[in-house]
């Protein structure tokens, strides 16, 4: 069988309440971010339908931009190497950034973010996150907006992907364990 849902174990964050906290997020940035013009970075692969959904929150004037970093393979667990594989086409000296990003989980890839950005001098970096999984950090962050705080499992959908597969559900779900031995 090829569904794309037979590994699927469960729904941890349906559509409805992704769409309402995400509409939330974009009220709050909104308010925040009314004068500022701005540039929302979004952190490719897993940030584009979160990004998606949370410019079209917006009720202000922003800009968007994209860089991916890699910090896996295809493995459910970071090799702790992270290499920036698109960079920024927007000079952000200045600049007040968002880094849109899917999940914070050891927090090495967005720390690495973080240094990488602060030579360019912006006028300011805070993180929006869509999930957090406390339990997992290693790195210290001060994450500013975040949609959902997870529990230690390994989800894919909206954004998220288990060796790219997956990423287009409309919900966050958890991964049969069975998936990652068939893969
Ligand atoms: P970190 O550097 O350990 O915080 O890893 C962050 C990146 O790992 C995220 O941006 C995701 O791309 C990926 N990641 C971490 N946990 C998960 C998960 O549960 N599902 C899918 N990808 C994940
Ligand atoms: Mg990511």
């Amino acid at each position: 069988m090829n569904s794309l849902l037979q590994y699927v174990d469960h729904v941890l964050i349906s559509e409805e309440e992704l769409q309402q906290r995400v509409r939330a997020l974009g009220a709050q940035l909104s308010a925040d971010y009314a004068t500022l013009n701005p540039l929302l970075l979004c952190v490719l692969k897993g940030g584009f339908l979160f990004l998606a959904d949370l410019t079209r929150a917006l009720n202000i004037r922003h800009e968007i931009d994209f860089m991916a970093i890699s910090s896996y393979g295809n493995s459910t667990e970071s090799t702790g190497v992270v290499r920036i594989l698109k960079d920024l086409d927007t000079d952000i000296t200045d600049r007040h950034i968002v880094i849109v990003e899917d999940i914070i989980d050891t927090g090495s890839t967005l720390a690495y973010l973080l240094e990488s950005l602060k030579v360019r001098q912006p006028a300011s970096v805070r993180i929006c996150a869509l999930l957090t999984k406390p339990a997992r950090r290693k790195v210290e962050l001060q994450l500013d907006y975040v949609g959902f705080e997870i529990p230690d499992e390994f989800v894919i959908g909206y954004g998220l992907d288990y060796a790219e597969d997956y990423r287009n559900l409309p919900f966050v779900g958890v991964l049969k364990r069975e998936a990652y031995s068939q893969g």
